[in-house]
C-alpha cells in the first residue's frame, strides 16, 4: 500500500496560525474537562468525603483493571445549560474490568444527590445504547436520588426506557451489575432493581421506593431508613441484594469477581507489529483550520492517523471532493470517507459505491467529516445533486458495518447526514475543538430569513421596517453563531465528546476495538438507489 507524502510547511502559514488557534482551543478544552471532574462543588464534595465515601471517578478507577484505558463518553454533557452541571451528574465510559471490556456508569452523588437531570437522562440513554450496540456488560455504580424532581415533566415518561433496556439487554445475554453505594430512591432503585446482579454496601446502601417522609405521608407508618431499605435488610429479608459488601472497596472487589464469571469474549485488539504513522500527530494542530470556511487537505490528516501513513486511495481522480480509500488503524482494516471540499454529485455517488464495497468485504467505516454541505445552484440541481446525495444517505443509512465518525471541522446541512452524523448511528462520534455544526452558517441563515421576510412584505405590498429587519438579522446571526459552537453540541449529546486532535488515532483504535468485538457483518441490502 502506498504511503501518503506530506506537503505541509511547518514554518509557514497557514500552519503557524492554525497551530496557535488549535492550541488555544485545546487549552480551553482542558479547563472545561478539569471542571467536569469537580462534581457538585467544594461544599458537596467535602460533605461526601466526610461521610467516608469515594467519589465516582475514584470508584471507577478502583473498578478498572490496572493499566486499563477509560474511554469517557460525553464528559461535557450539560455544559452551559440551565439546571445542569458539567457532566450532567453522571460519569460514564468504557474500560477493562477483569479482562473484559465493560460499560461503567457512575452517579455523581455530589450533584443533587445523584438525581437524574434532563441531560443526565440523555447521557444515560446514550451509554445504554453503547452497551447494547457493542454487547458490552454494564456496571452501574449507584448513588442516586432518582429523578431530578423539579424537572420531572421532562424526564418521567421517557425515563421508563432506561429500565426497559436493562432487561432487554439481559434477554440478549448482555449482563448488568449494580453496585449500590448510597441512597438509591424511586427511579434510582429500579436501576439496581432491573439489573442481573446487585451488590450493596453495608451501612451505606439505602434502596426504597419512597423514603421515610413519603411513607409517613402516604400510610402514616414511622420507619427508619435502615429498616426500610438498608443493605442488611435487602440481603437477608427482601432478597433484592445478591451480595452484601462490608465497605466500598469490598463491593468493588465483588463486582470484579462477578464480571470474572462472564463469557470472556476475545478482545479484538490486534496482536503486534502495528506501524505508527510516518508523521507526528502533533502536526494535526497546524493542519486543521480554526476557521471552518478555510479548506484544508484531508490527506494530511489521514497521513497522521493511519498505520504507516499507508492509504490505498479508491477513485482518486473522480469526485475529488470526497476522499475514499482503505487503510489500517491500530491493525484494524478500515474504509475511510473524508471530505475534501463541498459534496458534489460525483463525490456522493463515489461515496455510496465505496460504502457498498466495504459492506461487501465486512470492513468498518471511518468518516472524517468537514463539510459545508452539498453544492447548491441551478446547474447542480439539474445534474441531480439531491438524487445523488440521496444515494450516499441511502448507503450510510443501510450500511451494517460499524462506523466511527470524527468531526474535524464544519458539519453543515445534509452533509451532516451523508457523512454519518449522529442520527445515522455511528458506533462512536467524537469532535475536534474547531468543530462547528448547524443547518447552515449564521450569516447565510440570517440572510435567508431576511430575504424571506422581505419577499413576504413585497407580496402583501407592505413597506419593510429596515431598522427592525437589521436588528432581527443581527440577533438571529448571534443566536446561530452561539448554537453552532462545539460546546453547545457536546452539551446536548450530539457527539460523544470533544477530543484533542492528537488523541484521534488512540480514540479511533479503542472505538474500533470495541466495535469489532463481534464479527463485522456488512450487508448487500440497501434501499432502492435513485439512478
Ligand atoms: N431532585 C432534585 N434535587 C434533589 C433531589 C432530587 N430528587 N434529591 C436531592 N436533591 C438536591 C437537594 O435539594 C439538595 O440541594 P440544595 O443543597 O441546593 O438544597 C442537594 O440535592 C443535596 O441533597 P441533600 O438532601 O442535602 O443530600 P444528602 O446526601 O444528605 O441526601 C438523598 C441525599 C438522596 C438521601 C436526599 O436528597 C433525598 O432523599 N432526596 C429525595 C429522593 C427522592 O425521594 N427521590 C424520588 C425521585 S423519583
Amino acid at each position: 500500500m502506498r504511503t501518503i507524502k506530506s506537503n505541509i510547511n511547518t514554518k509557514g502559514e497557514p500552519y503557524v496560525s492554525n497551530y496557535r488557534d488549535m492550541s488555544e482551543a485545546i487549552q480551553k478544552l482542558r479547563i472545561e474537562l478539569a471542571r467536569s471532574t469537580l462534581g457538585g462543588g467544594e461544599k458537596y464534595v467535602n460533605r461526601h468525603l466526610s461521610r467516608g465515601r469515594l467519589l465516582p471517578r475514584e470508584r471507577i478507577e478502583m473498578l478498572l483493571d490496572d493499566g486499563s484505558y477509560f474511554l469517557e463518553i460525553a464528559p461535557l454533557a450539560g455544559i452551559g445549560m440551565q439546571n445542569e452541571f458539567v457532566g450532567a451528574g453522571v460519569v460514564g465510559g468504557i474500560g477493562l474490568v477483569s479482562g473484559r471490556e465493560c460499560l461503567v456508569v457512575a452517579n455523581e452523588a455530589t450533584v443533587k444527590g445523584g438525581a437524574v437531570s434532563e441531560i443526565g437522562q440523555l447521557k444515560h440513554r446514550r451509554l445504554a445504547d453503547i452497551s447494547a450496540q457493542n454487547r458490552l456488560p454494564a456496571i452501574s455504580l449507584v448513588e442516586s436520588a432518582g429523578a431530578d424532581l423539579p424537572v420531572q415533566s421532562k424526564i418521567f415518561v421517557p425515563g421508563g426506557r432506561g429500565f426497559r433496556e436493562i432487561t432487554r439487554r439481559s434477554r440478549e445475554r448482555i449482563p448488568s451489575v449494580s453496585v449500590v453505594f448510597g441512597n438509591s430512591t424511586a427511579g434510582g432503585a429500579y436501576t439496581p432493581g432491573m439489573s442481573d446482579y446487585i451488590v450493596m454496601v453495608k451501612g451505606q446502601a439505602k434502596v426504597f421506593l419512597g423514603g421515610p417522609p413519603l411513607v409517613k405521608m402516604a400510610t402514616g407508618e414511622v420507619v427508619d431508613e435502615e429498616s426500610l431499605g438498608g443493605a442488611e435488610m435487602h440481603s437477608r429479608v427482601s432478597g433484592l441484594s445478591d451480595y452484601l459488601a462490608d465497605d466500598e472497596l469490598d463491593a468493588i472487589r465483588m463486582a470484579r469477581d462477578i464480571v470474572s464469571h462472564f463469557d470472556r469474549e476475545p478482545l479484538a485488539w490486534p496482536a503486534t507489529g502495528v506501524e505508527t504513522p510516518m508523521y507526528p500527530s502533533g502536526e494535526l494542530l497546524g493542519i486543521a483550520s480554526a476557521d471552518i470556511r478555510v479548506p484544508f487537505e484531508v490527506r494530511e490528516v489521514i497521513a497522521r492517523l493511519v498505520d504507516g501513513s499507508r492509504f490505498d486511495e479508491f477513485k482518486a481522480r473522480y469526485g475529488t471532493t470526497l476522499v475514499t480509500g482503505f487503510a489500517y488503524i491500530h491493525g484494524f482494516q478500515v474504509g475511510i470517507l473524508a471530505n475534501n471540499g463541498v459534496l458534489l454529485s460525483e463525490s456522493a455517488g463515489k461515496g455510496a459505491q465505496f460504502i457498498q464495497l466495504c459492506n461487501q468485504q465486512n470492513i468498518p467505516l471511518v468518516f472524517l467529516q468537514n463539510i459545508t454541505g452539498f453544492m447548491v445552484g441551478r446547474a447542480y440541481e439539474e445534474q441531480g445533486i439531491i438524487r445523488n446525495g440521496a444515494k450516499l444517505i441511502n448507503a450510510v443509512s443501510n450500511s451494517t458495518v460499524p462506523a466511527i465518525t470524527i468531526m474535524i471541522g464544519g458539519s453543515y446541512g445534509a452533509g451532516n447526514y451523508a457523512m454519518c452524523g449522529r442520527a445515522y448511528e455511528p458506533r462512536f462520534l467524537f469532535t475536534w475543538p474547531n468543530h462547528r455544526i448547524a443547518v447552515m452558517g449564521p450569516q447565510q441563515l440570517s440572510g435567508v430569513m431576511d430575504i424571506i421576510k422581505r419577499d413576504a412584505a413585497a407580496k402583501e405590498g407592505k413597506p419593510v421596517n429596515e431598522a427592525e429587519l437589521i436588528t432581527a438579522r443581527q440577533a438571529l446571526e448571534s443566536q446561530i453563531e452561539l448554537e453552532s459552537d462545539c460546546y453547545f453540541a457536546t452539551a446536548r449529546l450530539w457527539d460523544d465528546g470533544i477530543i484533542d486532535p492528537r488523541d484521534t488515532r488512540t480514540v479511533l483504535g479503542i472505538s474500533l476495538a470495541i466495535s469489532c468485538r463481534q464479527p463485522v457483518r456488512g450487508t448487500m441490502e440497501f434501499g432502492v438507489f435513485r439512478h
